[in-house]
């Protein structure tokens, strides 16, 4: 049996604007989770996850925070639609951009864009309350008006003097972030935390390699998938068959295609959410075949022992492969 990657009832107890067009939604949920993790709701059959803006360590609700993105379907209907008293369904707490159980002292440095700055204000808050970690974070955001948890930013740092260094970066006072205030805040010991817009992530994450810091000292979370590096999954032999809802199909199999990518070739709109490994909301199981995941933060050592996978990380390794979504 699979564990619990199932949805449950969660009430909105309060809704608080940030900004014109970012809300908070604090929920009445009793699941434990650790700062940086993120909840996935289900909305009309739609699957859309939100980092917990809250921090286990310091509040007493958990929150969600919510900008709009502009035409976006979830996001809108929170916006629009989502009153306190409101029930949505959503997944127990998951994710991986959490701190690290080894950091010992080491500073934490962040780079938060946009709506990134969620999972960061989480991060920022535990690190605060539970270590004597100092903090460097960079917050880019259009204008002052969209600056979210700018006021609560500035609160934190002048309650803990010396040990949270905030930079409030805003586009149409200084232009796009550069590699220099990326620089600026590198400290070759600490750990490094992105979360933002794709072309963001992708500058400070250059930049930061560059400055010689390792790639495994630098957590990211994406909100969006991350664009493709290698040419398209080409032709291979043998085939992948895909069964959901009562419906079976076949397509040939494709080397470096995941079974995700198979099942949307067969023409399914097969479910999922962070592509990212880390929330099971597109796990189904292998009924024929193997196949091997590029990363498991989700599934536990006995569920992939029977038969389940990530499709989004799962590779077929053998000629044919057979995957059957749970109704
Ligand atoms: C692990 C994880 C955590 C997340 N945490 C948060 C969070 O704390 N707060 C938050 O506001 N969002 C967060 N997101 C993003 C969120 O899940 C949705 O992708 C976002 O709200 C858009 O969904 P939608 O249904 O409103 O828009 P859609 O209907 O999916 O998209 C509408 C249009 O916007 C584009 N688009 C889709 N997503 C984005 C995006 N994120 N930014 C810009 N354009 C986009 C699409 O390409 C499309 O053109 C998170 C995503 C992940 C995977
Ligand atoms: S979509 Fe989240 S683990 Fe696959």
């Amino acid at each position: 049996m699979a564990r619990d990657h199932g949805f449950h009832p969660v009430r909105i107890i309060r809704i608080v604007d940030e900004t014109p067009d970012t809300r908070t939604f604090a929920l009445d949920v009793r699941f434990p989770y650790r700062a940086g993790q993120f909840l996935t709701f289900k909305v009309s059959g739609t699957l859309r996850s939100y980092s917990m803006s809250s921090s286990p360590d310091t509040d007493s609700e958990v929150c969600v925070t919510v900008k709009r993105v502009p035409g976006g379907l979830v996001s809108g209907w929170m916006h629009d639609r989502l009153r306190p008293g409101d029930t949505l369904q959503a997944t127990r707490p998951s994710g991986s951009f959490c701190l690290r159980a080894d950091a010992a002292d080491r500073p934490l440095v962040a780079y938060a864009g946009g709506s990134g700055i969620t999972p960061v204000f989480s991060l920022v808050k535990s690190t605060l309350a539970t270590t004597s970690r100092t903090v460097r974070l960079l917050t880019a955001h259009q204008s002052a008006s969209s600056a979210i948890f700018r006021e609560a930013l500035d609160a934190l740092a002048a309650r803990h003097p010396g040990r949270l260094d905030v930079r409030h970066h805003l586009d149409d006072r200084d232009g796009l972030v550069t590699a220099d205030e990326i620089r600026a805040l590198a400290d070759a010991q600490a750990d490094f935390y992105v979360c933002g817009p794709e072309p963001f992530m992708a500058l400070v994450e250059n930049t930061l390699v560059a400055h010689g810091v390792a790639p495994e000292q630098i957590l990211v979370e994406r909100f969006t998938p991350a664009p493709p590096e290698e040419a398209p999954a080409a032709p291979a032999a043998g085939t992948v068959t895909v069964e959901l809802r009562g419906d079976r199909r076949t397509v040939p199999q494709r080397s470096g295609e995941t079974l995700l990518q198979s099942a949307r070739r067969a023409g399914f709109t097969p479910p999922f959410s962070c592509e990212s490994g880390d929330c099971a909301t597109c796990m189904a199981r292998l009924t024929n075949g193997e196949a091997k995941m590029r990363v498991n933060n989700a599934l536990e050592p006995d569920e992939v022992t029977e038969g389940w996978v990530l499709t989004c990380q799962a590779e077929p390794t053998t000629p044919d492969v057979t995957v059957v979504y749970d109704d």
